[in-house]
């Protein structure tokens, strides 16, 4: 089973929303990551609950809403309506993650969780059982077009020894910031199951139909490092 790459609309036009979306999905890309940004617990602002509703209605993949917001337990019921299949929460941005991530289960979608840089693995532990998803972190969230920070596939591998003791097969790693065909093998090669790319990808040359093959040929392929 190969990586699935997840293209993060943060870098896509967004005048050109729906046709990006289908661009993507037709490459094969199997998730759409939206990365949610609330002024607050990142500096950055971007999108809501009516954007993912837009891309719900653009493809048939699975949306992957990252949601870069604090106490991101007041907007959980209103992604899950707007048609998110992953939600994800970063475990800096709520006293509360036992209960936001039951939450998320129970709303039907499957639970993410995500690390900061400097948040170690550990803090997963107590509620492994708990996700479908471990995001690790490979930049400082809030902007796109950032370089992967260089302990993350360290930090990757750490991730899934800890996934696969405790929950084998159960938990899919996500790699997130900075990714690009540089750095994709030795990513996938850690453990990540899913790579999210922006810029590297929607900033392709020749189109983000040819960034997805690119990341999914380079991880698949030798590492170049
Ligand atoms: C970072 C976001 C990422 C980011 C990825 O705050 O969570 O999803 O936009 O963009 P690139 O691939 O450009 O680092
Ligand atoms: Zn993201």
């Amino acid at each position: 089973m190969g990586v699935k790459i997840a293209p993060s609309l943060l870098s896509c036009a967004f005048a050109e929303l729906g046709r990006e979306v289908r661009a993507v999905d037709e490459a094969g890309a199997e998730w759409i990551h939206v990365d949610v940004m609330d002024g607050r617990f990142v500096p950055n602002i971007t999108v809501g609950p009516l954007i993912v509703e837009a891309v719900r209605a653009s493809t048939e993949r699975v949306v992957d809403v990252h949601l870069m917001i604090d106490r991101p337990e007041r907007y959980l019921e209103d992604f899950a309506s707007a048609g998110a299949d992953v939600i994800t929460v970063h475990a800096e941005a709520t006293a509360h993650l036992h209960r936001a991530l039951a939450r998320i289960r129970a709303l039907g979608k499957r639970a993410g969780l995500a690390l900061n840089p400097a948040t170690p693995v550990a803090a997963a532990g107590e509620v492994l059982d708990q996700i479908d998803l471990l995001l690790v972190m490979s930049v400082d969230p809030g902007f796109g077009g950032q370089d992967l920070i260089a302990r993350s596939p360290e930090k990757v591998a750490h991730a899934r020894a800890m996934v696969e003791r405790r929950r084998p097969g159960g938990v899919e790693v996500e790699v997130d910031g900075g990714v690009g065909v540089q750095n994709a093998a030795s990513l996938a090669r850690a453990g990540a199951t899913v790579l999210v790319a922006g810029s590297s990808l929607f900033g392709h040359p020749e189109g983000a139909a040819a960034g997805v093959r690119a990341i999914r040929a380079a991880a698949s392929g030798p590492d170049p490092e």
